[in-house]
């Protein structure tokens, strides 16, 4: 677990290093606008929270729960187990890399984001997932 202001250093960075220029330059701030919000939910669930963890994002990525639907055990089921690979929807449809690196817009957009979120937990964790795990999955996809 690392530190929060150390957590949002280590993305700033990476977003700023992975952000072209011109329009591009708005993704990063809706992200960390994103990421913010998760981190404000967070602390008022758990007053003890201090920031996001890319490696528990990695280990929810990749754990298998056994509580979702049996077509898809994990988010990798679909998104591969790594998240700089295109994934396969279960139609055989492509879908874009996770990792910011390789789709710059990914998590910019909080509707889609949480669209997503919802769909996504209820198939393979049986449940909604908590703004934690969302900050989270978020930090590991921009940590890449
Ligand atoms: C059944 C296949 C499938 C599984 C399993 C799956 N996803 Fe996805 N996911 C998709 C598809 C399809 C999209 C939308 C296409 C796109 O964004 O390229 C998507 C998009 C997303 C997005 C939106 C990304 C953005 O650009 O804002 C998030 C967040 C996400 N998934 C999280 C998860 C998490 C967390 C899990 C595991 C709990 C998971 N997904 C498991 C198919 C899947």
């Amino acid at each position: 677990m690392i530190s929060c202001p150390q957590a949002f250093a280590v993305v700033g960075i990476l977003l700023i290093s992975t952000a072209g220029p011109g329009e591009a330059q708005g993704l990063p701030s809706a992200r960390k606008a994103i990421l913010d919000g998760y981190a404000a939910a967070a602390k008022q669930n758990d007053p003890t929270f201090h920031g996001f963890s890319a490696a528990a994002g990695q280990a929810f990525f990749l754990a298998h729960p056994g509580v979702g639907q049996p077509e898809t055990p994990s988010c990798s089921a679909c998104h591969t187990t790594s998240p700089l690979n295109v994934g396969r929807t279960r139609a055989g449809k492509d879908i874009a890399p996770m990792a910011v690196s390789r789709t710059p817009d990914r998590f910019t957009d909080t509707t889609k984001v949480e669209r997503w979120f919802t769909r996504n937990c209820r198939t393979v964790y049986g449940r909604l997932c908590t703004p934690q795990e969302k900050g989270n999955f978020i930090a590991f996809m921009a940590s890449l």
